[in-house]
């Protein structure tokens, strides 16, 4: 968090200590400098009016050097602008003088460490320290001719412009410290970039990070934070005089955006009663939000998080798709020939292609943007950007476009993108699922109506991941007798768990296939529903971290479902038993968890049909001969349509310790409940133990909340299963427990999605946001403090078996 203090790192942030002024209060404190004054630099040289912020020298923790700054005078450390950041004091002490123009900071040396800009000096001008944190040059008329806010350094506050102003030539821009203790220019900046359609950039030296869509209705397009909350409204100015973002707090609320030396523009407010610096938003904490993450012609879908081809592109090649790379990947599929029958496609909610070095026109309607594009046959695309003056900004793109996310609709805007006319590939699309899953849901209704159980093999045409490939899978139904002599009757001897509705067996059939057969419960209607539900969805499903379905087998009451053998049981079996533990290496358990999130990942990531398996825990994860992960009972995994990814049920199905607080208290569900269970999974494999029944001596929470209680206290690897001793490197061990309590925390909102998870446990280099407090964190007694009816009348079932609540009974 730059230069503020973040409780879990606090020895790395304590270097402002050091400003002793802070505490002790000068009582002579003035806000202004009147022409020819001299002060001595002294940790406080002017207090503003209300006392909210301060003009003083301040030295970091464990630096020789002093600089002149402003900061906050009742919230501890916060810097919010550095006068001689690049020219810092030495050994010495420092004059300020006001020579009725300008201030000028002095060492005794007579060096100048810095001064204002302003013109002449002129009679009765002042320079003052206002309570908004601008130190100003003014006469007494209001017109400043100096202020600090037109020199960010790395925090903007409220009312500060970001951008470009005629009337001073100076387009502002924040540049970030170069580290907490080093307020000098670092190698960030984030600003507003002129040419093309106005857009906020981040940059790292010359090379740009991250990049906002253009202006449009009260935001960036695909950038949430920049537009108006609840607790800040924001501005953007457009004309021929300027071209200017700000923004203003509504309540009094102390907010600060604030460009930290790792790049991340953070956006904060004080939490007075905690007395801490709450973290609201960061910036680009979106995978899709890497500045051309699909390369040109692709673009990222933020929704399933996955980058795909615009029309008339297709990707060079598929297998880079699990190692995420992208970058020119997208290819045109035939050679375009110019010719006429070309049109235009509108993709909708999009954050547009980066415009940057493209001329904007000004034209009168949208139409005449088009035309514009039309005549010019490399014209790629066109998009607009309605101005405040009437009329469009017409920007036309030629040879790239990069860097596009399709994004939520509020966020996003209308790229026009050129196309050969007889362009249908989306047709195909929608036909292609559609045929495919009918085929499906008709062929199950067959099925079981006709009830027979002969075995035969049927083909069913499944719907692969976007529909590129329509693969025939064989589905075959096995003989009921069959089964039965495969598990010895489902004798006792064969019986190798208690899935969610239903008891497992292991069988031998007579070719010598080893296979695990699900029974469910008989006569249960329930268990009917799913088990459709399972066959239909699991049959679709071919990955290598998912369990694979041989079969199934309906006989009356009874159903059956056959399973590829997985000879190592399932993960519980290993990590909670005191012994089997320790085969489990960290190597391995990596691997592991790995191998879960790609299997979920497979599960989120298709935009069409999400499913979300809602019983992911320790012993759904099975384990085959390689102890290669394999996510096992899809029996309560739902599938959805795009539009539908929050859901609400009656029936809350699950299992304690593995549910989100949203989904157990109000029904609601997403991706981020597999999230959360996912995070569960994480945490308990990395130490070890199970979250439900954690038990520890000195405090009453449950694994959740010790994780996070001794991540807050810098003590984190204290987690870590003793087993492990040596075996990991710390870094390794402390980004896997960061990734596993973003995914448990309290607001599902918050949770990354499963690509991000894929790419923090992947990539060494990528900065992981700091983790809020995890659902239940009160502990253990979730029942009683929450209310849980259900629960409470149920009595309670073993740890890790199924539950199911019904609300309202
Ligand atoms: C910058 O902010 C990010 C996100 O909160 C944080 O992970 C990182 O540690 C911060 N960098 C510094 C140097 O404080
Ligand atoms: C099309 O636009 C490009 C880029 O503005 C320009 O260089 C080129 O001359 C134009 N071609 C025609 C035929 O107008």
């Amino acid at each position: 968090m730059g230069k503020l203090i973040s409780r879990c790192n606090l020895c790395a942030f304590l270097f402002l200590c050091a400003i002793i002024a802070l505490f002790s209060k000068n009582s002579s404190a003035t806000d202004s400098i009147k022409a020819g004054e001299f002060i001595n630099a002294s940790t406080q040289i002017l207090v503003s009016a209300k006392q909210k912020f301060v003009l003083g020298m301040f030295n970091p923790k464990d630096s020789k050097f002093h600089y002149l700054g402003i900061w906050y005078n009742n919230i501890p450390q916060t810097i919010v602008w550095v006068a001689n950041r690049d020219k810092p004091l030495v050994n010495s002490s420092a004059g300020l003088t006001f020579n009725g123009g300008n201030l000028i900071l002095q060492s005794e040396r007579d060096e100048i460490l810095w001064s204002t800009t302003s013109s002449e000096p002129a009679e009765n001008q002042i320079a003052q320290l206002q309570d908004n944190g601008n130190l100003v040059i003014r006469s007494w008329s209001e017109n400043y001719v100096w202020q600090s806010f037109d020199y960010p350094t790395d925090t903007l506050l409220p009312g500060m412009k970001l951008g470009w102003d005629s009337k001073t030539g100076l387009n502002r821009t924040l540049k970030s410290w170069r580290n907490q203790n080093d307020p000098s220019s670092g190698e960030f900046s984030f600003g507003i970039q002129l040419d093309g359609l106005p857009q906020l950039v981040l940059h790292k030296g010359q090379v740009i990070k991250y990049r906002t869509g253009p202006w449009f209705n009260g935001r960036f397009s695909g950038s949430d934070p920049l537009g108006d909350t609840a607790v800040y409204s924001t501005k953007f100015a457009y004309s021929a005089g300027e071209v200017a973002y700000s923004y203003e707090a509504i309540s009094s609320l102390d907010i600060i955006f604030q460009l930290n030396s790792t790049g991340i523009l953070l956006i904060l407010h004080w939490d007075d009663g905690k007395k801490y610096w709450h973290l609201k938003y960061t910036l680009a904490n979106d995978p899709c939000d890497q500045y051309g993450l699909c390369g040109n012609f692709g673009y990222c879908d933020s929704l399933t998080v996955n980058c795909n081809c615009l029309d008339g592109f297709q990707p060079k090649s598929r297998d880079d798709w699990e190692k995420f790379r992208w970058s020119d990947w997208c290819v045109r599929k035939d050679n375009r020939t110019c010719k006429n029958g070309e049109r235009f496609k509108r993709i909708s909610n999009v954050k547009l292609p980066d415009s940057s070095g493209y001329l904007v026109n000004v034209t009168t309607s949208i139409d005449d943007c088009e035309t514009v594009c039309l005549n010019n046959c490399s014209c790629l695309a066109y998009g607009t950007m309605e101005l405040s003056t009437g009329g469009y900004g017409c920007v036309t793109w030629f040879q790239k476009l990069i860097d596009i996310t399709t994004v939520p609709a509020w966020n996003g805007q209308n790229l026009y993108l050129r196309v050969a006319a007889d362009s249908v590939d989306s047709w195909k699309l929608i036909v292609g699922v559609t045929v495919s899953v009918a085929s499906l849901i008709g062929f199950l209704v067959i099925v079981v109506c006709f009830n027979r159980w002969r075995r035969r093999k049927v083909k069913i045409t499944t719907y692969e991941f976007q529909a590129q490939e329509n693969d025939e899978v064989e589905m075959p139904l096995f003989d009921f007798t069959e089964i039965e002599v495969a598990t010895n009757n489902f004798s006792f001897h064969n019986k190798i768990g208690e899935g969610g509705f239903g008891p497992v067996y292991k069988g031998k059939l007579s070719n010598g296939k080893k296979i695990a057969v699900k029974k469910l419960a008989e006569g249960s209607n329930q268990g009917q529903r799913e088990f459709k539900n399972e066959v239909l969805l699991i049959s679709k499903l071919q990955h290598r971290n998912l369990v694979k379905l041989l079969g199934f087998c309906i006989k009356k009451e009874e159903t059956l479902l056959v399973y590829e053998y997985m000879p190592n049981k399932s993960l519980d079996y290993f990590l909670f038993d005191d012994k089997k533990r320790s085969l489990l290496k960290w190597k391995k358990r990596l691997d592991i968890i790995i191998g879960i999130a790609r299997g979920l990942l497979y599960l989120h990531r298709d935009s069409r049909l999400v499913i979300i398996h809602r019983d992911l825990k320790v012993s759904n994860i099975l384990l085959d001969n390689k102890m290669n992960p394999k996510i096992s009972d899809f029996g309560m995994a739902r599938m959805f349509a795009e539009d539908q990814t929050i859901t609400k049920t009656k029936r809350v199905v699950g299992t304690y310790g593995y549910m989100p607080p949203e989904y157990v208290m109000d029904g609601y569900f997403s991706t981020k409940s597999d999230i959360y269970s996912f995070g569960v999974i994480l945490l308990e494999i990395v130490s070890g133990k199970k979250n439900k029944g954690f038990f520890h001596l000195e405090h009453h929470l449950n694994l959740l909340g010790h994780a996070w209680t001794l991540w807050e206290e810098g003590n984190a690897l204290e987690l870590m299963d003793e087993t492990l001793k040596d075996e990991f490197q710390n870094c390794e061990a402390l980004r896997c427990i960061q990734v596993g309590l973003l995914c448990v925390q309290e607001n599902p909102d918050e949770r990354p999605t499963m690509w991000s998870v894929l790419l923090m446990l992947e990539s060494e280099s990528m900065l992981l946001p700091h983790p809020q407090q995890p659902g239940f964190y009160t502990g253990r007694n979730v029942s009683k403090t929450h209310k849980l009816r259900p629960i409470d009348q149920t009595p309670m079932i073993s740890n890790n078996v199924t539950i199911t609540l019904l609300e309202g009974r």
